[in-house]
């Protein structure tokens, strides 16, 4: 029997290397890393700019933060997210206005987004949902029409690409993730990207307690300004060190995972009993975070016990996510979000299983996760 995790950091000797060489070094914050790092991911992404930041919730909040938005004031977010991207729009006091998401992808329904908005609108959350990217141009068409701020939530979209333009890219702001699931990791760590550039200087300073300036910038210790209200949510120089090693090695992930993604696809795109996420259009590029299989309405009381099959089987699993975000207790207990709402992300959360296709993967295990998958449905049809 194979063992596959759904997700598995690929640590080298590089990374590791890499690592010891901060441990030795004096400088554990505030060092040339994680400017290079920004440098990197810059030109990786194709980003004016870039700010590394503690994690891509850390960057969301950033994000509202900065455009001063709080009571009274309204955010849309699709239901069909990680928490955090609520999260860090509840975290300014204001409210997050769900939108339901399609069927076909698990993106936001676009048309859906001007049915929700209200003078007291100030942006609008985007979350390209494992990676495969939202029809960006139309929701910058409405962001332009209603003056509306745009953020990117791209914990699950480096790689992804819309109309030859990296996520992260058309809106505002893009935020990334660097936990050890995701693309490649740091551990703990995200970055901030964005077109302008006013925007990224304020960034810099938010991220750092507001100091008017750096430690290197400082040519007599402990002479500087607080001049803006800030956090500490800086990315330290050990993971920086890990991100850049992480960052030359993202070529050959992203074409393990597509390989891996598409030996997958065409191993269960023929089961009645599931259905499939579409393929990107012909002008995008998905970042294939996971491949999650839809379960048929009438298998869907069944869920736990396929994935116990699977498990049974070495194939380990995930949703994403476990709920939409307006039905977790917090949301429904602040805002009054109906257990019944959304739909189809409803539908998505409690009917559907994440499979791996990560670069810790080969072909050899997808075609071994395939005839798992059919395995354990024959076994709950008996
Ligand atoms: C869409 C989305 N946004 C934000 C996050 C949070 O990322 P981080 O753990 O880096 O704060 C996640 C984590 O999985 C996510 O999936």
């Amino acid at each position: 029997m194979r063992t596959i995790p759904f997700g598995l950091p690929l640590i080298g000797d590089e990374e590791k290397a890499a690592v010891a060489a901060v441990l030795d070094s004096p400088i554990l914050v505030h060092g040339p890393r994680a400017k290079q790092f920004e440098t990197e991911f810059a030109a990786w992404t194709g980003a004016p700019r870039a700010v590394a930041v503690s994690s891509c919730t850390a960057a969301l909040h950033l994000a509202y933060f900065d455009l001063g938005i709080g009571p009274g004031d309204e955010v849309i977010v699709p239901a069909q997210t990680h928490n955090a991207t609520a999260h860090a729009v509840a975290f300014t006091g204001a409210k997050p206005v769900f939108v339901d998401c399609e069927l076909a992808t698990g993106n936001i329904d676009i048309p859906q987004i001007e049915a929700a908005l209200t003078p007291n609108t100030k942006a609008i959350s985007i979350v390209h949902f494992l990676g495969l990217p939202v029809a960006m141009d139309q929701v910058m068409a409405i962001a332009r029409k209603h003056s509306l701020f745009v953020v990117e939530d791209c914990a699950l979209a480096l790689g992804t690409y819309y109309k030859g333009r990296h996520a992260g890219l058309w809106g505002d702001a893009g935020c990334f993730s660097f936990y050890p699931v995701k693309h490649m990791t740091t551990a703990e760590g995200g970055m901030f990207i964005t077109r302008h550039a006013d925007l990224a200087d304020r960034i810099e300073r938010k991220r750092a307690f507001g100091v008017d300036r750096t430690p290197q910038e400082r040519s007599i210790p402990g002479v500087y300004d607080v001049t803006l209200l800030g956090f500490n949510y800086r990315m330290n120089e050990i993971e920086a060190a890990l991100g850049s090693v992480q960052l030359k090695r993202m070529k050959g992930f992203m074409d393990q995972r597509r390989r891996n993604y598409q030996t997958l696809h065409a191993g269960l795109s023929e089961l009645e009993e599931l259905r499939l996420f579409s393929h990107p259009p012909e002008d995008a590029v998905s970042s294939y975070y996971c491949l999650s299989v839809l379960l048929r309405d009438d298998l869907r009381p069944q869920r736990v016990e396929i994935v116990e099959k699977l498990k049974q089987q070495g194939v380990g699993t995930s949703v994403y996510y476990p709920r939409p975000v307006p039905h977790f207790t917090w949301y429904r207990e602040k805002f009054g979000y109906a257990q019944n709402s959304f739909p189809n992300a409803a539908s998505i959360s409690y009917g559907s299983i994440a499979l791996p296709v990560g670069p810790h993967l080969n072909e050899e295990d997808m075609l071994y996760i395939a005839r798992a998958v059919k395995k354990a449905l024959r076994e709950v049809h008996s």
